[in-house]
């Protein structure tokens, strides 16, 4: 079979890393992939975003299978494209990745249903009144969203009321998001503890991945700056049994039913961002794809075959796949350029990528080629993976393959996973 993935992250690289070993599948193409993923598969230079010179490579190289890596292809509905074309192709229609694409869609949607997440109220250009005496009204904090997509940036938590308005201000009038601050939702802020559960469906039926648990700040202890994410292990202890079945029964089958009633199936991956609060999991946030860096200790984890499973869910057979998970965790941890996630450094020489360790997995992110040299590219540079039994000494080992590797003013957290470890304590 032959495989086309789009996107150039660490995703993409464990998306095309856990491919490989599928005897299904006899080549791999990604657009535009990166240097790490050069070594699996052949790059190829469309953009994500071109849409329509994907599908027409995907005819011309008669590829069986496509995976959409990142949300924006989705959102601009590259799968109706490919569908309407004949191909095969493993995400959501572009009506079923509203529930990423817009925030209004995904709270509306939930309400309608049931499903459990935070109280909210929306607002559009007109309302910037409306929206002031909303959060004077109500108790702080509070959390303004844009509704469209805003790079991961269009999330305020506004800790008092002042800052409340300040932050509409910003939106309404300033336009800071421009048109996508123009329409917006104000939630409750809820307190917990934040993890992910990655559904595979088909339309129907859904296959639950490993749970896994992102560190989305720039600084230890989950401080500073929200990034794309610096790190991330699973399983996650804090998705118990008890919960997991909570999450399926509440959240995600009442997505799929939902879905499928109004019209949109759903088929793909379904990141479901939870906060486990003390009345149970609620809902933070939908994504429409796998999580970056969380695909990257997911995937790891599965034992059979993930070509498979990307098959059949685009095919709408999910149901006859049998998962088979290792017994162990993954861990990874992300290496940035200096700055990052404000502008950062590039151009950086890096050393010692050959030199890993056993059962650890070097994944690129922001690298490129010059030469016979790999430099950095990105502000997320690397995502060093690894896999083992138990999760002090998979923390271990992750940060003992970071230490081999290095370039100038390499950053990363020191403390991926210490969340899981005090859980298990
Ligand atoms: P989102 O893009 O909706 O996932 O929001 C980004 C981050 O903001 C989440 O990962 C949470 O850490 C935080 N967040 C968003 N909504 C809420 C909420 N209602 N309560 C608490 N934290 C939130
Ligand atoms: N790691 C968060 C995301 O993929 O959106």
């Amino acid at each position: 079979m032959r495989v086309l993935v789009i996107g150039s992250g660490g995703r993409e690289h464990a998306i095309v890393w856990a491919l490989k070993k599928s005897p299904h599948v006899t080549k791999i193409f990604c657009a535009t992939g990166n240097p790490g993923i050069a070594q699996l598969a052949d790059c190829v230079a469309i953009k994500a975003e071109d849409i329509y010179g994907l599908a027409q490579f995907a005819q011309t190289n008669k590829i069986d299978l496509t995976i959409v890596g990142s949300e924006s292809p989705l959102v601009k509905g590259i799968v109706d494209l490919f569908e309407e074309r004949g191909l095969k192709i493993f995400g959501p229609s572009k009506a079923a990745a509203q529930l990423e694409g817009s925030k209004m869609f995904l709270k509306h949607f939930l309400k309608r249903h049931n499903i459990p997440t935070a109280i909210y109220q929306t607002f559009n250009q007109s309302e910037f009144q409306q929206a002031k005496d909303y959060v004077v009204a109500n108790p702080s904090p509070v959390v303004i969203k844009t509704d469209g997509l805003a790079a991961g940036k269009g999330v305020a938590i506004c800790q008092s009321k002042e800052e409340a308005v300040k932050t509409l201000k910003e939106y309404f009038e300033a336009k800071v998001f421009g048109d996508a601050g123009s329409n917006i939702v104000i939630e409750e802020f809820m307190t917990g503890e934040e993890a992910s559960v990655f559904a595979m469906c088909d339309g129907e039926d859904y296959v639950v991945l490993p749970s896994a648990q992102d560190h989305k700040q720039i600084l230890d202890g989950d401080k500073g700056k929200n990034t794309g994410g610096m790190g991330a292990y699973a399983p996650a202890p804090i998705v118990t049994q008890e919960i997991l079945s909570r999450v399926e029964k509440e959240i995600i089958q009442p997505t799929l039913l939902g879905m499928k009633a109004e019209g949109y199936p759903y088929k793909g991956c379904l990141y479901v961002g939870l906060m486990i609060t003390s009345n149970g999991p609620k809902v933070v946030e939908y994504n429409v794809r796998l999580g970056d860096p969380e695909a990257q200790v997911v995937l790891p984890l599965i034992e059979s075959d993930v070509y498979e499973l990307f098959s059949l869910c685009a095919s709408g057979d999910v149901k006859n796949y049998l998962l088979k998970l290792k017994n162990a965790s993954a861990v990874v941890v992300v290496m940035a350029s200096k700055g990052y996630p404000d502008e950062y450094e590039t151009g950086k020489e890096i050393t010692g990528l050959d030199s890993t360790e056993e059962n650890s997995v070097v994944f690129h992110a922001g690298t490129k080629r010059e030469g016979n040299k790999i430099l950095t590219s990105g502000g997320r540079v690397l995502g060093i993976t690894a896999i083992g039994e138990g999760l002090s000494a998979t923390i271990e080992k992750a940060y003992r393959a970071v230490k081999k590797i290095s370039f100038e003013n390499a950053y990363y957290r020191t403390d991926i996973g210490y969340k899981g470890l005090q859980r298990l304590h």
